[in-house]
């Protein structure tokens, strides 16, 4: 037992799968595993670990935002072993090319976040995606759509900004989206020798102001989640 994590050492699999939502964790592990077991309802982060093919895999909440993700990927990596986090999740898409329901590969996050600049004494990290999940995450998202986008996200601290022109300085430099979590992830798999990726899928844009419907979302979903698994 960690402090937020109330698994036996050997409960989780030594891949974990992290959706924001716990209730996308029990979705997961209801609709792609086999013999899924839970893990853990400390806080209702609820956590699952079953078989997927002749893999195991686990899959557990993440919380919202940095601080949370933090939380756990700390006690998944530092507690229980794990070597491979995939953050499977949504984000906002901030380039006019790219709609609602698009999977967003993101090789790199830029933050507005203070972790990294207090880490580094104020100079500038460049999280990264591992090299080796995400070659294979491309692979097999063109085999499943044409609507691919590899490339820099933003992970933010808020999601309601004072300033509603904020993404616009980001979009200007090529980012492709903006979500919570990746760069804390990528850094804290960097951190500790972890392998990690964030898979994304766009669930509204800051171009338009259009959001995923409630059928987009569940499409979209099971794609992101598929590949994942697959990799995993
Ligand atoms: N902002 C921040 N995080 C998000 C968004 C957004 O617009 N969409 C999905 N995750």
């Amino acid at each position: 037992m960690s402090i937020h994590i109330g698994a036996k050492m050997g409960d989780i699999s030594s891949t974990v799968l992290l959706p924001g939502d716990p209730l996308r964790a029990k979705f997961i592990a209801e609709n792609f595993l086999e013999n899924a077991v839970c893990f853990n309802e400390v806080r209702g982060m609820l956590g699952f670990t079953g078989q997927y093919g002749d893999k195991t895999i686990s899959v557990m909440g993440s919380g919202m935002g940095m601080p949370s993700l933090s939380i756990y990927v700390n006690e998944l990596i530092n507690e229980y072993g794990i070597k491979t986090l995939i953050r499977v999740g949504t984000c906002g898409s901030l380039q006019p090319e790219m709609g609602i329901g698009d999977l967003v590969l993101p090789m790199t996050s830029s933050s507005n976040a203070q972790a990294n600049k207090r880490r580094f004494g104020g100079m500038d990290y460049a999280p990264a995606a591992n090299f080796d999940l995400l070659s294979q995450a491309v692979e097999l998202a063109h085999q499943q759509s044409d609507k691919v986008h590899v490339g820099g996200i933003l992970s933010s601290d808020t999601f309601y900004e004072d300033d509603p022109e904020d993404w616009k300085k980001w979009a200007a430099f090529g980012v492709l989206a903006v979500e919570m979590e990746t760069s804390a992830l990528y850094t804290l798999a960097a951190k500790f020798q972890a392998r990690a990726l964030s898979v994304l899928t766009v669930s509204d844009s800051l171009v338009t102001g259009e959001t995923a419907s409630s059928q987009q979302r569940e499409q979209g979903f099971p794609m992101m989640a598929k590949i994942a698994l697959e990799i995993g």
